[in-house]
């Protein structure tokens, strides 16, 4: 945490390093390109969305290289958040009084570590979707699937393509839909943004929405060297 100058609007307090970070934003880049690649290639009436990659072949060579860009990308998200997204008593005490979280009276809710079980809900459900997406990706693909079959000896079955096909566009809902519960979130909790583009996050903020997490950050200032991961 820094000190409070006389001049500075408010005190910050470090959330997120400079790698963490960057490493945050591949991953939300890359998502997005998914999504669009992937959904040009899903239905005909979104094919014009390829010109962005520069037409349909390279919109099809390119989405299986974003989709590892991203896997290789959210695996170092995992290593990093993995602990501090671990669930707790009070997750479920917050999801109780969820009615409180979306009326703003946060002074009825259990105090909050880093993340609180939305945030950890979103964490886990990604992780297990990203693992989807990747092992029904492969299935999808023929160099990938080509290259299974060399390193593994593995042959997909025509059914078995069939279902990665359902089970990838079904999961691709699935993480579209909790990619914007992500972003509506960060949005709507005013003063988290600045968490992944600055690092930092207001006392105050952290103060109303993490203040187990506050704490544990205040307590450990006399030694702090290093900025939060
Ligand atoms: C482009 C859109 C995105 C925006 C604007 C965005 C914004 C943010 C912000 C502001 C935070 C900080 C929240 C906090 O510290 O309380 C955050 C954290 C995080 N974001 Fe994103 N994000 C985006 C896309 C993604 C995607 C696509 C993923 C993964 C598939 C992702 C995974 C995470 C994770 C794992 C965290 C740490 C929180 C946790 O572990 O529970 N984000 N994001």
């Amino acid at each position: 945490m820094n000190e409070h100058k006389p001049g500075e609007p408010h005190m910050q307090v470090s959330r997120y390093s400079g790698s963490a970070r960057i490493n945050h934003w591949i991953v939300a880049i890359s998502f997005v390109l998914l999504m669009i690649s992937g959904l040009a290639l899903f239905h005909p009436s979104l094919y014009g969305l390829t010109a962005l990659f520069g037409g349909g072949p390279t919109a099809r060579w390119l989405h299986p290289w974003i989709g590892l860009v991203l896997v290789v990308g959210f695996l170092g998200l995992f290593v990093r958040f993995f602990t501090a997204n671990l669930p707790e008593k009070t997750d479920w005490v917050w999801l109780a009084k969820l009615r409180y979280v979306l009326s703003g009276q946060e002074e009825y809710l259990p105090e909050v570590g880093k993340y609180n079980a939305g945030q950890k809900f979103v964490f886990w459900s990604q992780a297990v979707l990203v693992a989807v997406m990747l092992i029904t990706g492969i299935g999808l693909w023929p160099a990938g699937l080509a290259y299974m079959e060399q390193l593994l000896g593995f042959k997909a079955t025509i059914d078995q393509r069939r279902l990665a096909a359902v089970l990838h566009a079904g999961s691709a809902v699935l993480t579209i839909a909790i990619w914007i519960i992500h972003v509506y979130a960060a949005i709507w909790v005013r003063g988290t943004f600045s968490a992944m583009t600055r690092g930092s996050v207001t006392g105050g903020w952290a103060w109303r929405h993490h203040r187990k997490w506050l704490r544990k950050e205040v307590a450990k200032e006399p030694a702090r060297q290093q900025p939060a991961e």
